[in-house]
């Protein structure tokens, strides 16, 4: 028998503010004046890969599993959130796989590249993956939308039958 597989793909973005770190994939981006308008500590690449796992099984989003509502979440650190929803996903479980990441973070400035290496290693290694099937792509929004910060992430999840 074949293995299963599953796209996943999820999106986030905040509005930035000053008076806030701005964390992108659990590392601080010293370089910022500002950072994410949240109830968590905004990281929306992580936000982003949370609702892309969830939506691999169709099991929902972050918002229903984390109620921003919730008086116990504010200031939690997404790395987290991610934890919590590999669980749900059993990405750990014998014989899920994620075959590979790829994400998108949108944000003018500071420039992210310089972090590269950071966030991929944080990020690879909270999903357990190598980090060569973690691609992360920076792209500024060209002066459209510059008081944000967004990310978008897909994924391939599969599952031995
Ligand atoms: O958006 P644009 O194509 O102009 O971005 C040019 C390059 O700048 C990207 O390929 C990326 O390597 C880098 N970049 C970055 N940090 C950002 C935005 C873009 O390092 N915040
Ligand atoms: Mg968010």
């Amino acid at each position: 028998m074949s293995r299963e597989y599953r796209v996943g793909h999820g999106q986030d973005a905040h509005r930035l503010v000053t008076g806030r770190r701005l964390i992108v994939g659990g590392v601080h981006v010293e370089g910022s004046p500002r950072g994410a308008d949240a109830h968590s500590d905004g990281d929306v690449l992580l936000h982003a890969l949370a609702d892309a796992l969830l939506s691999t099984y169709a099991l929902g989003d972050i918002g229903r599993l984390f109620p921003p509502s919730d008086p116990a979440l504010a200031g939690m650190d997404s790395r987290e959130i991610v934890t919590r929803v590999l669980e749900k996903v059993q990405l750990h479980a014998s014989g899920v796989r994620l075959e590979n990441v790829a994400a998108v973070v949108t944000l003018d400035a500071p420039r992210l590249g310089p972090l590269r290496d950071a966030i991929c290693g944080n990020v690879s290694a909270l999903l357990g993956i190598e980090a060569g099937t973690f691609g992360l792509t920076f792209k500024t929004s060209e002066g459209l939308a510059p008081d944000h910060v967004q990310a978008s992430v897909s994924l391939l999840l599969s599952r031995a039958p």
